[in-house]
């Protein structure tokens, strides 16, 4: 891969605030599906129509960092936010969190632990707030308001570096009575869902 080509010590010297991140754009499709299968080989490879929603939605948002010398995504993010129907029948209690639901994360090997994942996961969820207070499919009410935001997201429980990822950022893994499986390449995979509150962005 091109960003490869930044040497082992000029990256060591790399922290997470030095990569762009930006909006994904319709030219970023095909390296963008080019990074989640290199990220997650196992996976089936995500269609285009998987990134097409981000970039026409404004309940969805996918976000991509890259060095300042390439246009080549390095990691990328892609949230949802989840569109409540109970907002017709509790308009007397307190508003729920505006829960985001983290729908992939990743962040190529080189660049890992300079805290990337977690400025992603910040910025994405800060800016979908921000993006879905235009959202038609939203209550204004549920969105302008101040109330918290809950993340969300599946992880495979075979996967410690991500699980240990969503316990520093605060998620709880939720138990399940039943072992909860999803589809997956070539049959099913055991996953854990973690959920929880995030501060604002940082
Ligand atoms: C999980 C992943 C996104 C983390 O990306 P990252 O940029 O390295 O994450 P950060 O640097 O923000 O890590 C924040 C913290 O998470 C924890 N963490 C991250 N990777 C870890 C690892 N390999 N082992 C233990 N803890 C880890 C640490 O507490 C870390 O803080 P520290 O570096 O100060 O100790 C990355 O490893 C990845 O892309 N994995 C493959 C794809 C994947 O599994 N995606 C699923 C996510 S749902």
């Amino acid at each position: 891969m091109e960003n490869a080509s930044v040497s082992s010590a000029q990256l060591s010297q790399w922290s997470a605030e030095q990569f762009v991140i930006r909006t994904l754009n319709s030219s970023d499709v095909q390296n963008v599906r080019a990074l989640h299968t290199e990220l997650v080989p196992s996976a089936p490879a995500l269609r285009p129509a998987f990134f097409h929603q981000f970039l026409t939605h404004p309940t969805h948002l996918c976000l991509i960092a890259t060095l300042p010398s390439s246009d080549k995504p390095v990691a990328c993010i892609a949230v949802s936010v989840h569109v409540p129907t109970s907002d017709l029948t509790t308009k007397r209690t307190a508003l729920p969190p505006v829960e985001v639901h983290v729908l992939a994360l990743g962040v190529l090997p080189a660049f890992r632990r300079r805290g990337l994942a977690t400025r992603l996961l910040y910025t994405a969820t800060a800016h979908l707030r921000a993006l879905a207070t235009k959202a038609p499919q939203l209550p204004s009410k549920h969105t302008t308001a101040c109330s918290s935001t809950r993340i969300h997201s599946d992880v495979s429980r075979a996967d410690s570096t991500a699980r240990a990822f969503w316990k520093h950022v605060g998620l709880l893994e939720e138990e399940k009575v039943a072992p909860h499986y999803e589809s997956w390449a070539g049959g099913w995979r055991d996953v854990v869902s973690v959920a929880g509150p995030i501060a604002s962005a940082a």
